[in-house]
């Protein structure tokens, strides 16, 4: 949502926050105000009231407006409590079975990999097929729009290269070329400028989207490197391995900081809460842990499924975790991100 006064634009982000932009000395500027705690019945006035004693830049004659956006805003929150997912439509989409599968930022449009090596741009609302990406040699196995631009495709091959295409043609501007095994994860950092490939050469890659060169070899790892992602800021990278261990690395030198040790059994996900502060890993041992992202420290040790987790995630507020087993239940653990307790 978008509402402009003569100086300040106010954006919802997230559906838990207000994006601040305003100009100071001819600058863009931007600043973000959580609102992690809303909730349907939130007395919208008083924390109007609040938020403008704590925020100096919204004044007395904006608080209509920011005050009609946090109703909005419980409005969604209302409809999302009775939520109902339905079947929205089949596509046959390969001839091959699916890999995988990444929406646009929107939502609007999605991607597939198969074993057909290849990957395929679709339509959502239409179920029309909107491109072929035709190249591999092998398996399209990892895929990934560079939200939240939504213009560029990268795909990871058992065929060991990652191409990146364009959303629009089709076209393919680069081959990366250099892993000496299957590519298996990949992400694109939040600014798109690279993109990292995981592989089972126990190497991780970060390649320059514009020249399509190799930027560094993350090295380090004694097994496959099964799972990657940034954060936010895009500075640092995990590897997630089946060495049991998640490493964290810094991207703009390809030096790594922590060693997350504690796992006795291969990782099977890696990724950062909301805000980065904490590092959800999850194995093979049964168990997820979470680790402090800034010194490397386990802060908690999820226990409870029979058998390994095979994927794991956090809500958008970071106040939930879900984890995936081959045990066949999927318990959501409430936890309290501020207490860092589980
Ligand atoms: C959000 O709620 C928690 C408890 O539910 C409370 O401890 C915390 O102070 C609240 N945060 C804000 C910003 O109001
Ligand atoms: C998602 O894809 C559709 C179709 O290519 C495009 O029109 C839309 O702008 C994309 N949205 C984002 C946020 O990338
Ligand atoms: C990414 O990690 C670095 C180092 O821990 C940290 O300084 C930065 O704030 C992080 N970014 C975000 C968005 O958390």
């Amino acid at each position: 949502l978008k509402l402009k006064s003569h100086f300040i634009a106010l954006q919802f982000v997230i559906i838990y926050g207000i994006m601040l932009e305003y100009e100071k000395s001819g600058e863009l500027k931007t600043k973000s105000i959580d609102l992690l705690n809303l909730s349907s019945s939130t007395d919208v006035s008083a924390l109007v009231e609040e938020i403008q004693k704590a925020e100096p830049l919204i004044t007395a004659s904006q608080s209509d407006q920011v005050k009609l956006l946090i109703q909005r805003l419980q409005d969604k929150l209302r409809q999302h409590s009775n939520h109902k997912f339905y079947l929205f439509k089949v596509l046959r989409a390969h001839i091959l079975p699916l890999t995988n599968v990444a929406l646009n930022k929107s939502g609007s449009c999605f991607i597939t990999g198969s074993y057909d090596r290849t990957c395929k741009v679709w339509d959502t609302a239409s179920g029309e097929e909107l491109h072929t990406l035709e190249g591999h040699r092998n398996v399209v196995y990892a895929i990934a729009f560079n939200n939240p631009y939504g213009d560029k495709i990268a795909t990871g091959s058992f065929d060991k290269t990652c191409k990146l295409w364009s959303v629009e043609t089709g076209k393919c501007y680069h081959t990366f070329r250099g892993h000496t095994a299957e590519i298996v994860c990949l992400s694109f950092n939040p600014q798109s400028t690279l993109v990292a490939t995981g592989s089972m050469d126990t190497t991780a890659k970060l390649w320059d989207i514009q020249n399509g060169e190799e930027v560094f070899t993350l090295r380090g790892h004694s097994a496959e490197i099964i799972s990657l992602s940034f954060n936010t800021s895009g500075n640092r990278i995990i590897t997630g391995s089946f060495d049991h261990t998640v490493a964290v690395w810094e991207a703009d030198t390809g030096r790594k900081v922590h060693t997350l040790i504690g796992h006795c059994a291969e990782i099977s996900s890696a990724l950062f809460n909301w805000d980065c502060s904490l590092i959800l890993t999850g194995s093979m041992d049964k168990t997820c842990m979470l680790w402090d992202a800034t010194n490397g420290k386990c802060v908690a040790t999820l226990t409870g499924h029979d058998d390994e987790i095979l994927d794991s995630c956090f809500d958008y507020t970071g106040k939930l975790i879900a984890t995936a087993s081959a045990d066949g239940r999927s318990p959501v653990h409430p936890f309290n991100w501020l207490d860092k307790h589980v």
